[in-house]
């Protein structure tokens, strides 16, 4: 980047009404005038952006250059916001895409058609990554020496590895009590991070650590921060990458804190503007039944974008009518167990952006998506398989055409929470379970027990 930042990028209030500017090397979650989230935005005639992203292929050879060997920041362009010698780095968005054909069956494309992406390759184990190495880059440029967030898991399994890798920071986390999968909370421990873990939820927690982070000047890595998004928008260029850089006609990702299909939304919407694509795919995002606000609010209320004029009442009321219910979100898909999303405006934009649905999905069919994804080689954890249960959802309405390419994000590793695994495959009822067989410990028995599979 031989452009000045501090000349192209800034931070921008995403209300209308409001249209807020921060300089890019101030640390604000929120637009300090009217609350609202805020955008990295750019003056993309000052940026030297590539004509073709096919441009960017270049870089694969050069991989000793720790920016180019990123699968985030040799699109730097695509996020300039950061001098070179700030950028924290740790390999991270190593993934790939695999076409399917033992899921596509599941879903219902047509052979050749469903393609899985695998977001649990990144350092940490699941596509927080991506997002963590731009905050952290932040991080650097504000000057911050301790980093916090609140975490079903995976951002602090991240955060955490990012601070241990590099030496650049002391990290807090907050994680909710019980819930967290084992995998993740082993990470967080492993690297080293203060690991607090509050009575409550994710929600609760999410709700403390902004409140922590405000009071002792923290810096604060969730995805409310704008930077972490800037860098999960890298996902949507290494899919397209990896088609040839032709736009699939679906993405299928999982909503929690909806950090990723806000990224999602605004990538899209730059490559458009920038003449770099023709085409933006749709966009469908899964909730888990048990924590499902998005679905209620797009598509049982009908909220919409509306240009940045959204209902605010309604959704306030949404939210108050929650609380007198004392309803809390419940799913075992932990990392989506989120019932109120911080991204849920910027996710209704990238909606509006990408034509986009949104479903729920039972745990059982989350399970099952799950279980197909992984009989079929590499696999992810439960709310991954949102992805692919919700791919054969929309296929099932008609929604997604047996034609369509479709893309489904799997978020994080199979390794992250191998308890739901274990159980599920030892369940009576799975439908996709594969049943450890118990044999005596006797040659004869093992063989004829053997026997059925030969
Ligand atoms: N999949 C996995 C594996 C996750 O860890 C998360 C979020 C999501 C999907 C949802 O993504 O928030 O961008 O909609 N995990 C967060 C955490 C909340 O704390 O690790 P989103």
């Amino acid at each position: 980047m031989k452009s000045d930042p501090s000349r192209i990028a800034y931070q921008a209030c995403i209300a209308p009404g409001c249209g807020e500017r921060h300089a890019v090397d101030e640390a604000h979650v929120a637009c300090s005038k009217c609350g609202a989230l805020l955008d990295v935005n750019y003056e993309w005639d000052r940026v030297p952006v590539p004509k073709s992203l096919r441009e960017f292929e270049a870089r694969w050879s050069n991989r000793r250059n720790p920016l180019d060997f990123s699968g985030v920041w040799r699109f730097r362009e695509l996020l300039p916001f950061a001098p070179p010698e700030a950028v924290v780095t740790i390999g991270e968005g190593q993934t790939i895409l695999q076409r399917s054909e033992s899921v596509g069956r599941y879903v219902g494309t047509r052979p050749g058609n469903l393609f899985l992406q695998y977001e649990g390759l990144n350092p940490s184990g699941s596509f927080k990554d991506n997002g963590m190495t731009a905050a952290t880059t932040h991080a650097r440029m504000v000057g911050a020496k301790t980093a916090a967030c609140a975490s079903t898991g995976n951002t602090s399994a991240s955060l955490a590895i990012f601070a241990s890798t590099t030496g650049l920071f002391r990290v807090v986390v907050f994680v909710g009590s019980g819930k967290i999968a084992y995998g993740k909370l082993s990470q967080a421990l492993d690297y080293g991070a203060l690991t607090v873990q509050i009575q409550g939820d994710f929600d609760d927690a999410l709700a403390r650590v902004r409140e922590v982070c405000s009071r002792l000047k923290i810096y604060l890595c969730n995805s409310v921060n704008p930077f972490r998004l800037e860098g999960q928008k890298s996902i949507m260029f290494r899919v397209l990458e990896s088609l040839d850089w032709q736009p699939p006609d679906w993405i299928v990702v999982p909503g929690g804190n909806l950090g990723n299909s806000s990224a999602f939304g605004k990538a899209f919407s730059e490559l458009k503007h920038l003449g770099l694509i023709d085409r933006i795919p749709r966009l469908a995002v899964i909730n888990a039944s048990g924590s499902n606000t998005l679905y209620r609010v797009h598509e049982q209320q009908g909220i919409r974008w509306n240009e940045g004029r959204l209902d605010h009442p309604a959704i306030d009321s949404f939210y108050a009518e929650m609380d007198a219910q004392g309803r809390r979100a419940a799913t075992l898909a932990t990392a989506i167990e989120i019932n109120r999303p911080v991204n849920l405006v910027k996710c209704l934009r990238a909606l509006d952006t990408c034509d986009g649905v949104v479903r729920e999905i039972s745990d059982e069919e989350i399970l099952d998506g799950k279980a197909q994804a992984g009989a079929g080689g590499f696999g992810c954890e439960p709310a991954s398989g949102a992805s692919i249960a919700g791919a054969k959802r929309l296929r099932e309405e008609g929604m997604i055409a047996p034609s369509d390419r479709v893309v489904c994000i799997l978020t994080g590793h199979e390794l992250k929470d191998p308890n739901v695994t274990v159980n599920y495959h030892s369940s009576a009822s799975a439908r996709l379970a594969n049943r450890p067989m118990a044999v005596e410990n006797d040659l004869d028995k093992i063989i004829a027990a053997l026997s059925k599979f030969a």
